[in-house]
């Protein structure tokens, strides 16, 4: 596992099949939220790509910030512990926030993050998550945009990791 070269990776979902998703995702929360701004806070660093390959596809007034919680460090399992390690930049009040993350796991973390979110008094708030794995979930949470639904695999590549390793590859893909 520590040594899995890219080579071995099996590809789960491709970067076309990403890029065409991530379309229809920016193309409904065009229409969703039309003639207003929005604010894309991406969680660090996992949604950064797709935050990315969004925000192109959106044609509204958008803008960007990051948060940061500590997660799954070296181990694939969730400690089921989420701590704040960067809060938002800007204020959030009456604005329209789109929570922007990776995977919708257990929900912990953006159950979490939510809470947060919500006590900044936006005028809306949604997540798009890229990937929803419900099986998992702890946390009665839901995302209002979802690209994907996947079953319990360990997914890495297009921002996503195993220690780190594998973010940068354009495939989502399953380690051995
Ligand atoms: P949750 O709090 O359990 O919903 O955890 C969500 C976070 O766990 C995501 O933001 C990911 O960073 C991480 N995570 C969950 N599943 C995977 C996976 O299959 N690969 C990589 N990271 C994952
Ligand atoms: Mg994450």
């Amino acid at each position: 596992m520590e040594t899995a070269l890219v080579s071995e990776l099996k590809v789960f979902i491709s970067r076309d099949q990403i890029q065409k998703r991530v379309e229809e995702i920016g193309a409904q929360i065009s229409k969703d939220f039309a003639g207003e701004a929005v604010v894309l806070i991406g969680v660090l660093k996992g949604a950064a790509m797709f935050l990315s390959d969004l925000s192109r596809t959106i044609t509204l007034d958008a803008s960007f910030d990051f948060i940061s919680v500590s997660s799954y460090g070296n181990s694939k399992q969730n400690s089921g512990e989420v701590k704040l390690l960067k809060d938002v930049d800007q204020s959030m009040e009456g604005k329209n926030i789109i929570l922007v993350e990776d995977i919708l796991d257990t929900g912990l973390t953006l159950t979490y993050l939510t809470r947060i979110l919500r006590a900044h008094k936006p005028k809306a708030l949604k997540i798009a998550a890229l990937l929803d794995k419900a099986a998992r979930r702890i946390e009665n949470i839901h995302a209002d945009y979802v690209g994907f639904e996947i079953p319990d695999e360990f997914v890495v590549g297009y921002g996503m990791d195993y220690a780190e390793r594998y973010r940068n590859l354009p495939d989502i893909c399953v380690v051995p």
